[in-house]
């Protein structure tokens, strides 16, 4: 496994996190076996992987207690990352509470990367940023991070402290950020820590068509608004979307490597990423996972990549938000 550092901090995580959503299993996500679950857990930790993603809202507190019951006697080994849900931004004095709650149900004394998981336009980022920095004195937490912040959220929180890392959707599949985000984050320092890097599947070349994904997944802009749990209005790129995987598949190939790996190895090789954050479901799936950061993909192979997924970057655009036509990630007057 390979470590990377975290934002300016002296934390060294792994270049694969385990993302802690799924394992959950809920109306995305389908049932869940918490056997599964907590296999995974510790299938990750075998593996070399010491970082670990969660939020209080994934299963309402319910992914936090999973990591607690699989991981708590490994406490000194991993990097624990949370999130605070957006909703307390408006009171911030909720915050605090809300990180008291994660701690206990994460059964420790200090969360190493608290994170914002969506900006909110009502938020006074002052006094936000002030109660992590409280939070930070008191031990709770080591390091502030964002998530889905565009760069108009940017410039608040980064005008009121210091920010570490922005958890962000990246993959393949979904690019956006790299028409106005990315570069902003890597001239800011901060950590680009990459969410549904599988997208949520479709990179591991389960689906033969648009038609096998299962409403939950298939709620995302990349699919018609016709899909069930859909909620942009927007026609999608289902072609588009299929025609790319057939490509990515095809390089997997010659590569003779799972697609899945070669989508996470295509994401560690770009200026500022430092983790991909996966989501295993079981034990197998998080050992291949894991196997990713050993490969090294030449720069020939990752424009082939990029090629190979153009048209989708150029349907889905600038708007980094995966499941709003409206960005929630973008300040608005
Ligand atoms: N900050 C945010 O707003 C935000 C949003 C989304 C996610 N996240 C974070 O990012 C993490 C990962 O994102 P994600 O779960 O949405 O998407 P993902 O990691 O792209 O995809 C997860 C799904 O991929 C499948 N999978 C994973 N590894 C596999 C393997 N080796 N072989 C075959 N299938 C595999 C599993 O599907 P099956 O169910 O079919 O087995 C799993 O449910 C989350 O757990 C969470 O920590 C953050």
């Amino acid at each position: 496994m390979e470590y990377r550092t975290l934002g300016h901090t002296d934390i060294r995580v792994s270049a694969v996190c385990q993302g802690c959503w799924s394992i959950v299993g809920d109306s995305t996500w389908g049932p869940q076996d918490q056997h599964d679950s907590i296999a995974a857990l510790q299938a990750c930790l075998d593996a070399g992987i010491n970082f670990f993603d969660t939020a209080e809202a994934y299963g309402d507190g319910y992914s936090e207690q999973l990591i607690r019951k699989a991981l708590g006697d490994a406490r000194g080994e991993i990097v624990l990352a949370s999130k605070v849900s957006s909703e307390r931004l408006d009171d911030p004095s909720s915050i605090k509470s809300a990180c008291e709650a994660s701690l206990r149900r994460l059964g420790t004394d200090t969360i190493d990367l608290y994170q914002i998981h969506w900006p909110s336009p009502r938020a006074n980022y002052g006094e936000v940023m002030g109660a992590m920095e409280q939070l930070r004195r008191e031990g709770k937490i080591r390091a502030v991070g964002v998530s889905n912040f565009g760069p108009g959220y940017l410039d608040d929180v980064l005008a009121a402290g210091r920010v570490e890392s922005n958890q962000l959707c990246y993959s393949l599949l979904w690019r956006a950020i790299e028409f106005n985000l990315h570069a902003r984050c890597v001239e800011e320092g901060m950590s680009i820590l990459c969410y549904s890097p599988l997208c949520q599947g479709l990179l591991t070349g389960k689906f033969a068509t648009a038609d096998d994904v299962p409403a939950g997944r298939a709620r995302s802009r990349l699919f018609s608004k016709n899909r069930p749990q859909s909620r942009h209005g927007q026609a999608g790129c289902e072609t588009e979307l299929f025609d790319a995987i057939a490509k990515i598949r095809q390089i997997s190939d010659e590569l003779h490597q799972p697609m899945g790996n070669v989508s996470l190895a295509w994401l560690l090789a770009q200026k500022g990423v430092v983790s991909v954050i996966a989501g295993a479901r079981n034990a197998k799936q998080a050992a291949e996972n894991a196997a990713a950061a050993e490969i090294r993909l030449t720069s020939e192979t990752i424009a082939r990549l990029s090629e190979a997924t153009e048209a989708v970057k150029a349907y889905v655009g600038a708007n980094a938000d995966m499941w709003e036509a409206t960005s929630r990630m973008e300040k608005r007057p």
